[in-house]
């Protein structure tokens, strides 16, 4: 039997859902996966999605700027995220390849087309529903995708910690190019029309610059006792 709207609403509020948004390099992933093992709930990084399907439109070739071709392949797109991290994008591992320099550049665009957004969104909600809630980061989780979720934290940083970190993670790049990566995507992830990134109603903002990964966990956990 399908469930009436009423039920559905009702169904939404009971999930623990976690909701961590924020911009590249804020520590949303590390404090993520970290928050999840402590509160015994699984993880999905929802940019790993976007990534995904920027992974499968350039490796078949497609313009990612291709707005009709690109949804095409988010509603045809099998991927299976890990909460260690792997992607598999149609049964092949493709960790590497979505975290590298071509899909970067790329995936602002693919994730501002808004039937690629409707899609990943459904398949994010569908995720979270079959395991009663989760802890999902992204840039729109806690303003789209779950704006009723049990916990809603925005995640910032000064842009020169943001790049340093993310300068640290990739092996290839000096600061200068992540720093200026960083603050075009910051321009687009957040100026785009659709799905914006933006600090949701009701969200806790945590300025992660100059605290730990364990300061910044412990205090969103102990916002859930609240
Ligand atoms: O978090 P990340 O750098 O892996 O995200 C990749 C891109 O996907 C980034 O440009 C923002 C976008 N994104 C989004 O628009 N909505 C989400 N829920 C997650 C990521």
């Amino acid at each position: 039997m399908e469930a009436t709207e009423g039920e559905s609403d009702t169904a939404e509020r009971s999930l623990i859902i976690v909701a961590i948004d924020g911009p590249a390099g804020s520590g949303k992933s590390t404090v993520a996966k970290r928050l999840a093992v402590a509160l015994g709930l699984e993880y999905l990084d929802t940019g790993a999605m976007y990534r995904s399907v920027t992974f499968a439109a350039l490796a078949g070739g497609v313009d990612p700027a291709d707005t009709d071709a690109v949804a095409q392949i988010a509603r045809r797109i099998e991927m299976t995220i890990g909460g260690d991290g792997t992607v598999l994008v149609h049964g092949v591992d493709a960790t590497t390849q979505i975290r590298g320099p071509e899909v970067t550049r790329a995936v602002s665009v693919v994730a501002a087309n808004p039937e690629v957004r409707a899609e990943l969104v459904s398949r994010q909600r569908e995720w979270a529903r079959r395991r009663n809630g989760g802890v999902l980061e992204g840039r729109d989780i806690g303003s789209v995708v779950f704006p009723d979720a049990k916990l809603k934290i925005y995640l910032t940083a000064s842009p020169h910690v943001r790049a340093a970190r993310r300068a640290g993670e990739v092996i290839d790049l000096d600061y200068g190019t992540v720093a200026a990566d960083l603050a075009r995507r910051d321009a687009l992830d957040s100026g785009r029309r659709h799905d914006p990134l933006v600090r949701a109603d009701g969200a806790t903002e945590i300025d992660t610059s100059h605290l730990t990964i364990d300061q910044v966990v412990e205090l969103i956990a102990g916002k859930l006792d609240d």
